[in-house]
């Protein structure tokens, strides 16, 4: 059952509807599920499939990409489902809009996700304005989350995520959780349309923080939602304090909302490596 003080929705991060299936078991409820390239190559039937020699065709694991989420959103039917475009360093706007479209169609409570990259929020801005719903992924900086704001002007509340990555600032020695707190509070200046969704979740610390942080959304993977609900599902109050540990803290930045999405500082590294990532793995799977 939903704790009575949970405000914030909670996604199941992974690519396999077994896991979704045991978790909406063990916490009574979940409220979505994001999924990406990496994660769809770890699906148990395509680690069966490749174990056997065989890869797929660029169509054939499309086809199996739908399946997967057409599963895990019939369990969701109320929450929200994040699927991923390909994109890679040489993708343009008009491809990931058109996957992105395309993909849309798969399912009735899509999130289509596009890199937060300048190309990314140029798919994304048009993406809006046709009435797609979308989760611009691989967020590293304030900056990227302000241009975030400033592309999809216009669209509904409800419509439009944000996703932070908190573990690979982690991995490189920033406090990842202090990127939650400045977006959150940049955003108090703004109109509320878009939500602030917590992802690359390592740990049962990063997940009770963001929710004491009040994260619209947190998506986390299946071992961390099974922790906590191990745990009885503690929702934290003021009294919890996360332990930084020796991170380096990212500092606020006063940025306005009202400027263009493409005045923003938008490059990251840790986002065109993030685009690479997604894209081996998923041109692994085809041969
Ligand atoms: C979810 O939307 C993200 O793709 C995911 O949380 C990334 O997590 P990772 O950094 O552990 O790969």
């Amino acid at each position: 059952m939903r704790p009575e003080h949970l405000r914030t929705k909670l996604f199941l991060d992974g690519g396999n509807p077994e896991e979704t299936k045991e978790i909406i078991g063990s916490l009574g409820f979940l409220d979505g599920q994001t999924t990406n390239p990496t994660l769809i190559s770890k699906n148990p039937g395509v680690r069966e499939r490749l174990k056997e020699a065989q890869k797929f065709t660029k169509e054939q694991i499309l086809d199996y990409y739908h399946d997967v989420v057409k599963e895990i959103s019939a369990m969701v039917p109320g929450g929200s489902v994040s699927v991923e475009v390909y994109a890679d360093a040489a993708s343009r706007a008009d491809q990931m809009l058109a996957q992105g479209k395309e993909m849309f169609g798969w399912i009735p409570n899509a999130h289509i996700k596009f890199p937060t990259s300048f190309e990314g929020l140029k798919a994304a801005s048009q993406a809006v304005k046709e009435g797609l719903r979308v989760n611009m992924t691989l967020c590293f900086t304030q900056d990227q989350a302000a241009a975030v704001y400033a592309a999809t002007q216009g669209a509904r509340k409800g419509d439009v995520f944000v996703s932070p990555f908190i573990g690979r600032l982690d991995d490189r020695g920033e406090n990842g959780m202090d990127l939650i707190a400045n977006i959150l509070c940049m955003y108090e200046k703004g109109d509320g349309h878009v939500e602030v969704l917590t992802a690359s979740v390592r740990s049962l610390d990063h997940f009770l923080y963001a929710l004491k942080l009040g994260s619209h959304i947190i998506t986390s993977p299946f071992d961390v939602l099974k922790e906590w609900a191990a745990r009885g599902l503690p929702v934290p109050g003021p009294d919890y304090v996360y332990d930084r540990r020796a991170l380096r803290p990212i500092p606020y930045k006063e940025i306005e909302l009202s400027r263009t999405w493409q005045e923003y500082d938008i490059r990251h590294d840790l986002t065109d490596k993030g685009m690479e990532r997604f894209s081996q793995d998923w041109n692994s799977l085809i041969g």
